[in-house]
């Protein structure tokens, strides 16, 4: 539990009874004259909005993740994107792929971090992470499998492949396993439509031509730790 001191009196009053804050006097109520001892931040609070507090900001909505800061090294790879391009916005794109690795998804905290070490307004930030599908706006496995079902890849078989990838690793779309290990998605395109079906895990790794053998090699590698994990 969060304890937050406050310096004023008529604050503390004026938040007295709002959503999220519970408030200690010393000596009765406010209006006897008691004196405020402590407020604190309920635990569960957030970010369940209730209709009589304030209206929650853009994003506070999105699940949040068990990490709140970039590591070392992303903040370091975010930098050195910076240096590639004249003017930082430029650097969103990648660097927010970068915050997703490094973080498991692209929550708000991983948002506001590539704001901060670009020194670009958050807004930007989280407009273009909200725009694009590719960042995962909540919590996904480690290794997030997509397939695409688009129109080339579906009459070489994305539909079934995709059917058969839930079935070995026992996960529904939407879904994390509960080992954490291993989510599912059915997207659009990848952008090779020639060589369907394909599938990608996480950001990196990518494959053509997927047939049942080739999808167990590509679910051994993850297990064996031969593709990269995403928050690791
Ligand atoms: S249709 Fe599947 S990669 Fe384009």
């Amino acid at each position: 539990m969060e304890l937050t001191v406050l310096n004023s009196e008529s604050k503390a009053v004026a938040l007295e009874g709002m959503s999220g804050f519970h408030t200690e006097w010393v000596g009765g109520s406010p209006r006897d004259g008691a004196k405020l001892l402590a407020q604190r931040e309920c635990p569960m609070s957030h970010p369940v909005p209730e209709p009589s507090g304030r209206p929650l900001a853009p994003g506070e909505r999105l699940p949040r993740g068990d990490r709140e800061t970039l590591s070392s090294r992303a903040e370091e790879a975010i930098r050195a994107l910076m240096v590639k391009y004249p003017d930082p916005l430029a650097a969103t794109l990648p660097a927010l792929y970068v915050a997703q690795e490094d973080m498991g998804f692209t929550s708000l905290a991983a948002m506001k971090a590539v704001a901060r070490v670009l020194q670009i307004p958050e807004g930007h930030v989280y407009g273009v992470a909200t725009f694009y599908t590719m960042y995962q706006k909540k919590p996904v496995g480690r290794f997030h499998i997509q397939v695409c079902t688009n129109l080339c890849c579906a009459l070489r078989g994305g539909a079934q492949l995709f059917e058969r990838l839930c079935e070995r690793l026992k996960v529904h779309p939407g879904e994390v396993s509960p080992d954490g290990l291993w989510s599912v998605e059915e997207v659009e395109c990848l952008g090779s439509c020639g060589s369907g079906p394909c599938l990608q895990v996480n950001q990196e790794t990518y494959d053509e031509f997927v047939d049942d053998a080739r999808l167990d090699q590509i679910i051994e590698a993850c297990r064996c730790g031969d593709v990269p994990e995403w928050g690791k």
